[in-house]
């Protein structure tokens, strides 16, 4: 067997050397398996992988590529060579901005070429181990003989079987420290077979093992005549990778970009999450639902007549309908769903915890829009898949939460789809990837609600009262001044008469918000529901005037991108703490620094100041009458 394997290499090295263009073709079309390891240093992991590679002769990465300037120096065609095909796993993560480490290894056999994601196995790399596990087809779940089924076992089958690898397998490794006993491997198979069961995974590949000694790794192992399934390679060559199970769901696309070169061609490219396409097809455009009939498909390498799963194409429409970035093209009679609510499993990775309610970006495939968290139904504890109580989840940690986007997405359940169902949310302040999650389904009180059109739209209220509406948002720290200044520019402007409402922090704690305290949660959700009122007041033609400390930059921006353009006025009112703490109107500061009085603003709980507000007035330079004056000449004329 070792000769034969060694032989094959040398063909393969002949073959480069003598007819690269033969070679390169057999290897692009040669099908890619995208498979994770799971286990740690002490399971074994290294010494597989190492073996693995080893074994397979393979073509290294730094090799490929000085095959391409070998290829390019002798003038064929080899320089086009695919490398995309190797990589574009690679790509789909960048693009979607997870810079976790994970190692990523290629490697190629006469079968099949294959990526293997390297990620470390200890609970604090959770995360790691989502993002390696992502675009996987397999996992290789390493046990140790001697140990048999760990809490780490569990974990990762628990995390492949949540990012939804259907094919496991079971290398139960080191058998040459058991004496390659098969007592010992069926027990570790029973064990395994249990828990497997509970957490849903249905079917699974095991296998006995040694990285070390390269049993049944390449190599049948003489040492383990009682077993008589494949090798590991065998069946890393030869496994089936769902490619056809996808192909068989209805046509999904989501558009990546619209292709419009010259007048006379429009087309629509991304890469195909399910089904097949032809010209002639029903096609539905989402959200929006317009229908029309495929009339082409164009690629780099000419028109085709079918393109299915997992190919990039650009479609071409018979009629002109809408379709942009974020469109899913889906079959006319089976199109996926839109909601705006979900329930959703999320993995929690960025060292600041989830802040519920909190608006953070939702990228789902070619869609991105806006999206908040509510608290966790419950968050799972990846050692024992216990359900626990949270009110947020921290790095690593796995929860069930619902979402609620700000306008409708198109999704399939994760289950089906994994281009569709699954999605990253990113802080819209650092732009950090901070989850990945997977939607379950929408909630239905979402589907039945529908947006009511009403007659009497804002303009009209707006024009009867003669005035453009705008939302005056003071912002400062508590004592600063923002009551005081604000109820001077009402007196002012009601005496111009302009319609007002000034909404006051204090008073709206005694009724609408009188449940909310004074957590960062509560915070958010004071803001957001004030928000909320001071649009409907704004939409009522309304000058509205707020006095909330509001701390938190990201809910002030969520306020500004409520309303349209130009109508939220940032009003900083800066006042340093130390000036705010001496005034300390209401003696609260005091109970704060004498520890009664927890969570206060500027003492243990943070203020963000405002980056560019649009008017900033100094309390220690002007009187409230002065600032207020200030205010009003920069709004002027507000018709
Ligand atoms: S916000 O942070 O949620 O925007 P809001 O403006 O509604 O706060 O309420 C602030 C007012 O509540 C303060 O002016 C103060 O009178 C009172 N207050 C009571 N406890 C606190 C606290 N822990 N931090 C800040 N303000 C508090």
């Amino acid at each position: 067997m070792v000769a034969e394997i060694q032989t094959s290499a040398y063909q393969t090295e002949a073959l480069i050397a003598e007819d690269i263009d033969t070679y390169l073709a057999k290897h692009q079309h040669k099908t890619m398996l995208r498979f994770i390891t799971c286990g740690s240093v002490d399971d074994g992991k290294s010494t597989l992988i190492g073996r693995l590679l080893y074994d397979s002769k393979m073509i290294f990465e730094d090799q490929l590529a000085a095959l391409e300037a070998d290829s390019k120096r002798v003038g064929t065609q080899g320089g086009e060579i695919d490398f995309a095909l190797l990589v574009d796993g690679l790509a789909a993560e960048r693009e979607q901005g997870i810079t976790i480490d994970v190692a990523y290894r290629f490697f190629s056999t006469e079968k099949r070429k294959f990526i293997v994601a390297d990620t470390p196995g200890h609970e604090q790399y959770t995360r790691n181990m989502i993002t390696g596990a992502s675009t996987a087809d397999l996992a290789v779940i390493l046990i140790d003989a001697r140990k048999g089924v760990l809490t780490q076992t569990r974990r990762h089958s628990y995390l492949a079987h949540l990012i939804g690898i259907r094919n496991i397998v079971l290398a139960i490794n080191k058998m040459d420290l058991v004496s390659y006993d098969q007592a010992t491997y069926d027990a570790i198979l029973a064990d395994y077979t249990g828990f497997a069961r509970s957490i849903g995974i249905t079917d699974f590949t095991a296998l006995p093992i040694s990285g070390f000694r390269g049993d049944n790794i390449s190599l049948k192992s003489d040492a383990m005549p009682w077993y008589s399934g494949p090798t590991l390679m065998e069946h890393l060559e030869t496994v089936e990778i769902g490619v056809d199970e996808d192909q068989a769901k209805p046509f999904r696309m989501g558009v990546q970009w619209v292709n419009r070169p010259n007048l006379d061609f429009r087309g629509f490219s991304g890469q195909i999450a399910s089904g097949s396409v032809k010209p002639g097809d029903a096609i539905r455009v989402l959200p929006g639902g317009k229908t029309s009939t495929i009339s082409r498909i164009t690629t780099l390498g000419g028109d085709l007549k079918e393109a299915v799963a997992g190919q990039s194409v650009t479609l071409s429409f018979e009629d002109e309908i809408d379709c942009s970035r974020g469109s899913v093209i889906g079959a006319a009679d089976a199109p996926p769903e839109t909601a705006d609510q979900f329930e959703t499993t999320i993995v929690w990775m960025d060292d600041d915890p989830l802040v519920v309610g909190r608006a953070y970006w939702l990228k789902l495939g070619t869609q991105t829009v806006s999206a908040t968290v509510q608290e966790p139904k419950y968050q799972i504890n990846v050692n024992t898949m216990e359900h626990l109580a949270a009110k947020t989840l921290d790095l690593n940690a796995i929860g069930v939460a619902e979402i609620t986007t700000d306008r409708p997405i198109v999704f399939e359940p994760y289950a089906d789809n994994r281009t569709l169902g699954g999605f990253i949310l990113i802080d819209k302040i650092t732009n950090a990837t901070v989850a990945a999650g997977m939607l379950h389904f929408s909630l239905r009180r979402a589907q039945n609600v529908h947006w009511q059109a009403t007659d009497i739209g804002r303009e009209a209220h707006a024009s009867l009262k003669n005035q453009k509406p705008r939302v005056l948002w003071f912002t400062g720290l508590s004592g600063s001044g923002k009551s005081t200044i604000a109820n001077e520019v009402e007196k002012t402007l009601n005496l111009m008469n302009r319609h007002t409402f000034l909404l006051d922090g204090d008073n709206v704690r005694h009724g609408l918000n009188k449940d909310l305290g004074f957590t960062e949660a509560d915070r958010i959700e004071n803001i957001r529901r004030v928000g909320e009122v001071a649009k409907l007041m704004a939409d009522a033609g309304l000058i509205v005037l707020t006095a909330f400390i509001s701390p938190f930059r990201a809910e002030r921006d969520m306020i500004r991108a409520m309303l349209p353009q130009g109508e939220f006025i940032e009003i900083f009112v800066d006042t340093p703490l130390h000036v705010a703490e001496a005034r300390d109107v209401k003696g609260l500061y005091k109970k704060a620094r004498a520890g009664d009085l927890k969570n206060f603003t500027g003492i243990d709980s943070p203020y963000e100041p405002p980056e560019h507000p649009e008017i900033r007035v100094n309390t220690v330079a002007m009187t409230p009458a002065e600032a207020a004056e200030f205010i009003v000449r920069q709004i002027m004329p507000l018709k």
